[in-house]
């Protein structure tokens, strides 16, 4: 596995930056956090604890919620400020959406899925949309290991690395620095909870593509989602205009029907906290370690 530092406190930083306005473009992160729920939906769990591992602004937490009325739910982010925009939309759901249970109301944190505040074998449920792919995965797989009961489950999404190419190729114009952030393919993330002892995992990839007038209009959006560059190689400093035009140039080779596509390879995953029995999800793919490694070229 590369060694890809991500920069926690830019990682802070970015999406702090970002919680106001996040809801405005995070289109994908519904998209998934849709499809993730209705898998989970295919799992017959009735857990008492859940953990919203990488809240942000806590979307999925009403879902959750609706969902679990009995269960108690605990929201992690990094990010301060994505933490209290989870808090407050969670109280306007309260307030706009009868229907969620006034009983147990969610625990906030700000914690990092590579040392999560809380206890040893203390959760039921890990759900976590799009937030792994900002973390080490040996390490973020060894504390959700850590702290899900044997037959807990983790459900999670996260990005592989043909994610954004067009934009990885459009800079590689420019210069030879990371502009787009790096993430790891899906053998090395299904290596990484294996390591961890993680049961069972199951992983599949799915592509989605949203398309933009302007290479300008998916940086911003970028911007906007607080999903900028945090590889430690980045070039540092401001982006000069000559720059950004040699992108945005260099970007138009992929215009299609008069529109800039952004891929997205996204992968879905599910594993058992470890030991014990464990139940397939209704018409999964079981993918053994044997088969992701296979699956690299
Ligand atoms: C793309 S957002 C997804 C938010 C939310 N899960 C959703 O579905 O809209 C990624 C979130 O992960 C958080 N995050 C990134 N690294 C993290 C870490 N190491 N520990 C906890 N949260 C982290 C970010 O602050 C951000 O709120």
């Amino acid at each position: 596995m590369s060694n890809q530092q991500p920069n926690k406190n830019l990682i802070a930083r970015s999406f702090g930056q970002a919680a106001m306005h996040y809801d405005d473009v995070a289109v994908l992160q519904r998209q998934t956090g849709d499809e993730l729920l209705d898998r989970l939906l295919l799992v017959t769990l009735q857990p008492k604890n859940i953990l919203d591992l990488g809240v942000g602004t806590g979307r999925n937490l009403s879902l959750l919620a609706k969902r679990y009325p009995k269960a108690q739910l605990m929201a992690v982010d990094i990010a301060t400020e994505m933490v209290k925009q989870a808090r407050i939309n969670y109280r306007q759901d309260e307030g706009l959406k009868r229907w969620l249970p006034i009983s147990a109301k969610p625990h906030y944190l700000v914690g990092d899925a590579e040392n999560l505040p809380m206890a040893d074998n203390s959760v039921d449920l890990v759900f976590a949309n799009l937030a792994l792919q900002w973390c080490d995965p040996r390490t973020s797989f060894a504390e959700i290991q850590r702290v899900l009961r044997p037959d807990g489950l983790l459900m999670f999404t996260s990005l592989g690395p043909d994610t954004l190419h067009e934009l990885r190729q459009a800079w590689a114009s420019v210069d030879n620095y990371p502009h787009v952030n790096m993430f790891y393919d899906m053998h090395d993330v299904g290596e990484a909870m294996m390591e961890a002892g993680l049961a069972e995992p199951v992983l599949d990839t799915d592509r989605y593509t949203l398309t933009y007038e302007t290479s300008m209009a998916l940086m911003k959006d970028l911007k906007v989602l607080g999903a900028s560059n945090v590889n430690s190689e980045r070039r540092r400093g401001l982006t000069g205009k000559q720059a950004l035009k040699t992108v945005a140039e260099s970007y138009e080779q992929f215009r299609n029907d008069g529109l800039l596509p952004a891929t997205y390879e996204v992968v879905y995953g599910h594993a058992w906290g470890g030991q014990a029995k464990q139940q397939n999800i209704e018409g999964e793919v079981r993918i053994s370690i044997d088969q992701i490694q296979g699956r690299k070229a």
